[in-house]
């Protein structure tokens, strides 16, 4: 178990939603709250002041709401409404998945994370595509992954014209392909084949590294990638553990204990591509101060996850609040 680090607010889950959560699951209380949060929707409005240029146009806001919420793309509309810069949606295939069994998603309430092994559940891009109306006032970003360089490629320019931008997800530590695809020259090779045919900012969502030398790789990882023309990175996804609680009997760790190796990250990134790379950050930010960390660590923008989990659908319009009165902006 990770202590959360001195002077770190510490975010614990609300008393309501766990016991819900030990009455349905976790993941059945996420699709009756999103499926609420459609009827019902909120209307919020993030404080002025924080709004951000980056190559997806300007954002209201740098708090975007990262990957693996709203995997089928039926809620960013009122995801939308709830105040963040930018909404990424999916991860899509290009083929319908119906993910690992279950039970894969449970709270890790003392660590404040969550571990998962939701395997990619979604209805195939073409599905998102047929159905997604837009929205306004918040961008909309695709993540897509898959099994080969060429079903990389086809998400790609499927999704592409609907959305603001595209992040490329090669980092689920339970997807076998996406650990193959992460090698710096498979990364390069797929770079090369979205080249000609991009037209929005793309994104490759990295793993978080742990050693020096996968420090090394994730830097060589992005180099390749900026030096193809693309646009930026996501740093980071969840980090592989085991995890006796789930179906798979492992999974992907989130939240808090993420915090140290993203800064550590961003940083390095940052330190070793200079200006010509954006970053958005994730992994472990769950407060204000986890936020502007980030930003002062050199991210364009951030994302959050487990804070939404934990904190709800105002966690957007409380960290940008919690952001604003840490004066880093
Ligand atoms: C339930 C769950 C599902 C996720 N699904 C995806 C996904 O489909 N694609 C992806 O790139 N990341 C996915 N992630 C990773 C998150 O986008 C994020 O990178 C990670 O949770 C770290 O951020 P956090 O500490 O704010 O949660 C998922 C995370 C969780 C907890």
């Amino acid at each position: 178990m990770v202590a959360p680090k001195q002077g770190i607010l510490s975010v614990r889950i609300n008393p309501a939603v766990k016991f819900l959560a030990r009455i349905l699951g976790p993941e059945l209380l996420h699709g009756a709250w999103l499926r609420l949060l459609k009827s019902f929707p909120l209307e919020l409005e993030p404080p002025r002041g924080l709004e951000v240029e980056t190559r997806m146009g300007k954002l209201r806001s740098p708090i975007g709401l990262a990957a693996g919420y709203d995997k089928s793309g039926k809620y960013v509309g009122a995801l939308s409404k709830l105040g963040f810069g930018y909404v990424v949606v999916g991860s899509f295939t290009l083929k319908p998945r119906k993910g690992h069994p279950k039970p894969r998603l449970a709270y890790r309430d003392a660590e404040q994370a969550v571990v998962n092994a939701m395997g990619l559940p979604n209805p195939g891009v073409r599905e998102f595509v047929k159905s997604f109306k837009g929205v306004t006032g918040c961008k909309v970003v695709a993540s897509i992954t898959g099994d080969t360089l060429e079903e990389f490629v086809e998400c790609f320019a499927t999704v592409q014209d609907v959305v603001d931008a595209v992040e490329v997800n090669v980092s689920c530590p339970t997807h076998e392909a996406s650990i193959r695809m992460r090698r710096p020259e498979t990364v390069r090779e797929l770079a090369e084949g979205l080249r000609g045919i991009k037209s929005k900012p793309a994104y490759i969502k990295i793993p978080p590294p742990l050693t020096p030398e996968e420090m090394d790789d994730v830097c060589r990882l992005v180099k390749a990638w900026v030096d193809c023309g693309m646009d930026g990175v996501t740093a980071l996804n969840t980090l592989p553990v085991d995890a006796p609680e789930l179906a798979l009997g492992r999974g992907g760790l989130s939240g808090r204990p993420l915090r140290p190796i993203m800064l550590r990250t961003v940083r390095r990134i940052r330190e070793e591509l200079g200006e010509g790379v954006e970053i958005n950050a994730v992994g472990g930010i769950m407060t204000g101060r986890d936020a502007a960390d980030a930003l002062k660590a050199g991210a364009n923008t951030v994302q959050i996850m487990t804070a939404m989990l934990f904190r709800g659908p105002r966690a957007p319009i409380l960290i940008a609040k919690e952001l604003i009165s840490d004066k880093v902006w």
